[in-house]
């Protein structure tokens, strides 16, 4: 298998490590324990007195859950592979779970989607997620690409004025605002959380190229990417392993597929390009370019 990078698990864990010594401080307390969770629909994250955790793994998993602080016994929870468990958390969550033959733990805050994945050596491990629906896959968190893998992206796919981007799972919108602005191409971005889709109509309108680009607040696995001559995805492993059926009933023959520091697996066959290269910060990334 290709040099898989672990950008995003790096990017997490040190969220996670950061989020944990943060919330040291923190005292629990059972205030509104009593509190109806209100789950908001619309936004289709976890209210803020909720934490979802799902689990993307394909075992059931087994884990406790204490208020951090707390004196009282930790409740032992399992979770089955696809379900979401949703907490009712007033304050910061310890959960605990088995890894490597010993117990490890991390800070869970409220009002945070959270999943249990493979980490890149195949053992279970907690990511902070995207959203916590129940009826949409959490393809990954937000971690945005540096803009010198956006454009070693485009420079790989060849992309040109006639090309039409789909980002799925576009963050911000820098993929297709940087693929109109450099070529004139037409964009079209998804994301399932708004605050990303309002995120990237302001970078369209900053940048100038609102005519050229199109932002669709949906579950990317269920929008017609048909139309796409090049898919772009900064995405796990699994979701683009997910997506690979997608890809194959929908996208034309030719159509060019670049994902950020992921493979698509199964698609060894179809990978005709890769480079590896450095951003400001030190961090290398690998780009994929695929050919349907
Ligand atoms: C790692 S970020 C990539 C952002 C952008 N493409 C980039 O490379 O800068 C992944 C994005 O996927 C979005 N996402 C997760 N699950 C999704 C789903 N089912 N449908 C649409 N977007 C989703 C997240 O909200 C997040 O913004």
């Amino acid at each position: 298998m290709k040099n898989r990078k672990v950008g995003v698990l790096i990017a997490l864990s040190l969220i996670l490590i950061a989020a944990g010594a943060a919330c040291a401080r923190k005292t629990p307390s059972d205030r509104d324990a009593k509190a109806p969770i209100v789950f908001d629909a619309q936004r289709g994250f976890p209210s803020p007195k909720e934490i979802t955790i799902r689990n993307v793994t394909k075992e059931e998993v087994s884990y406790s859950l204490v208020p951090l602080g707390s004196n009282a016994k930790p409740e032992i929870r399992k979770l089955a592979v696809g379900a979401i468990d949703r907490v009712r958390a007033v304050d910061t969550m310890t959960i605990a779970y088995e890894k490597y033959g010993r117990e490890v733990s991390y800070s869970l805050y409220p009002g945070k989607p959270y999943s249990f994945r493979y980490d890149s050596g195949g053992k279970i491990d907690i990511w902070q997620g995207s959203h916590g629906r129940g009826d949409a896959e959490d393809l990954a968190p937000f971690v945005p690409t540096p803009p010198e893998v956006v454009a070693k992206m485009f420079e790989l796919a060849k992309a040109d004025k006639d090309s039409v981007i789909y980002d799925i799972g576009c963050g911000d919108g820098r993929i297709v605002v940087y693929a109109a602005k450099t070529f004139g191409a037409h964009g079209v971005g998804i994301d399932i959380d708004p605050a990303r889709i309002s995120e990237s109509k302001e970078n369209a309108k900053k940048e100038g190229v609102e005519k050229l680009v199109k932002f669709l607040m949906e579950d990317a696995t269920k929008t017609d990417i048909s139309p796409a001559t090049i898919v772009t995805t900064y995405l796990l492993p699994e979701s683009n392993e997910l997506l690979r059926p997608k890809f194959e009933r929908e996208l034309k023959p030719g159509t060019i597929i670049v994902t950020h520091n992921y493979i698509v697996p199964g698609w060894e066959g179809k990978e005709i390009n890769s480079a590896t290269l450095t951003d400001t910060s030190g961090t290398e990334h690998t780009v994929f370019v695929y050919k349907k």
